[in-house]
């Protein structure tokens, strides 16, 4: 039977273009479905880069106005790897051409924006996913289906941290390809929406909405030349941030990301403690999973266990190689495609959808109203 076609326009050449690109690529190998994933055209402003990064991953064709590519009638799900001042805009134009839409997180630039985007695909009703691909590595999988178990008991402590060292020089400039994230006008915000929000949408998948936040943000390098201007100008973005908060089921959360933790690259932990177990994963170490349960018959042999989440019943594990060999980041977004995929063919969505990742930036909104009241804050519903 012929495979219906999924043909993607993809709008973005970096980073997430291309891990997005080999997810693509390697999906319908790993997760067969009735979905065939067409390349069907990569969108850059440089028409050079833009053919180059279409042959080597193969596009069929190439647009250099996204405007021009989410009006194609050949394409059917777009795909947005812009800075995040870009998400809004093209995300409400390919809702009204009545595209499916996988965003890049952030969602938007604040909530407002994100309400709007909300507001637009659910008019639309078309299929919409936000890519917090770490929902997706299967050792963070396997957490969330153990919370769902209930096996954590009344939970206590969530806390998570995501450190990086990139930015210390104060002589590295701002703006520009490559160096957007440190400009407020293209990213909205620093750390707390470029990383945060990765802990925050892991946060919430597992332990329920977070109603109250109290944070303090640091700006550490005060100025710095900005490359679309040539001058040195006000560096808007938070360097670092730390909040506490209390989610809904009561227990507390302690969240800290910064830019300026030397011999950091990119250490995303979180751990939470229940009454009966407690669980922690670290990136660096993405396949294992840290697991100290209390109620371990075995009482002088209890103790934290470092699971290998690379056996055949672990999520997802079963598509892969043999038992015991460890996939990895880039699977993250492997997974990911195969959901969506899914959701389209169950008509059940996968999340995160556009609302889930609203939640997100609802919290972010008030980390960031919390920093500069200097006052505890409550997360907007909605
Ligand atoms: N899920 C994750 O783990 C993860 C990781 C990194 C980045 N991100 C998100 O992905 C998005 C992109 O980040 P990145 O690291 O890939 O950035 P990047 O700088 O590597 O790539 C951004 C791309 O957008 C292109 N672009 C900018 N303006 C454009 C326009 N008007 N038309 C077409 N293309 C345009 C640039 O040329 C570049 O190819 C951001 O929203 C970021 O927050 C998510």
């Amino acid at each position: 039977m012929a495979k219906k076609q999924l043909r993607v326009g993809m709008i973005g050449y970096g980073f997430m273009g291309r891990a997005h690109s080999n997810a693509y690529r390697q999906v319908g190998q790993f997760f067969p479905s009735d979905h065939q994933v067409v390349l069907k055209a990569a969108c850059a402003r440089d028409p050079d880069k833009a053919r180059a990064f279409a042959d080597q991953w193969g596009y069929e064709s190439v647009e250099t106005d996204w405007r021009k590519l989410v009006e194609r009638p050949d394409i059917d799900a777009v795909d947005i790897c812009t800075p995040n001042n870009l998400h809004k805009e093209i995300a409400l134009a390919a809702a009204a051409n009545g595209k499916a839409i996988l965003c890049e997180k952030p969602l938007a630039m604040n909530a407002a924006e994100g309400r709007e985007m909300v507001a637009a695909v659910e008019k639309a009703g078309v299929p919409n996913m936000v890519w917090y691909n770490y929902r997706r590595i299967p050792a963070v999988t396997l957490a969330k289906r153990i919370v769902d178990e209930g096996r954590l008991g009344k939970v206590f402590h969530y806390r998570a941290k995501f450190l990086q060292d990139w930015t210390i020089k104060a002589e590295l400039p701002q703006g520009g390809q490559g160096l957007w994230r440190l400009d407020v006008a293209a990213a909205g915000s620093g750390v707390s929406g470029d990383l945060l929000a990765h802990c925050i949408d892991t946060s919430i998948w597992l332990n329920g909405r977070l109603e109250s936040v109290c944070a303090m943000t640091e700006t550490f390098v005060k100025e710095r030349m900005h490359n679309l201007t040539g001058k040195v100008e006000k560096v808007g973005i938070d360097d670092a941030c730390t909040f506490i908060g209390r989610y809904e089921n009561g227990s507390l959360a302690n969240f800290e990301s910064t830019r300026y933790a030397r011999g950091h690259k990119a250490l995303y932990t979180f751990e939470i403690n229940g009454e009966d177990m407690s669980l922690f994963w670290d990136l660096h170490d993405l396949h294992r999973l840290q697991i100290f349960d209390y109620k371990d018959p075995d009482a002088r042999g209890r103790g934290w266990k470092s699971v290998h989440v690379t056996d055949g019943d672990h999520p997802y594990m079963g598509n892969w190689w043999v038992p015991g060999l460890s996939i990895g980041y880039d699977a993250s977004f492997t997974h990911q495609v195969a959901d969506f995929i899914k959701g389209l063919e169950t008509g059940k969505p996968e999340g995160p959808t556009f609302r889930d990742a609203l939640e997100t930036q609802s919290v972010l909104d008030a980390i960031l109203d919390s920093a500069k009241s200097q006052k505890w804050v409550n997360v907007a519903k909605g």
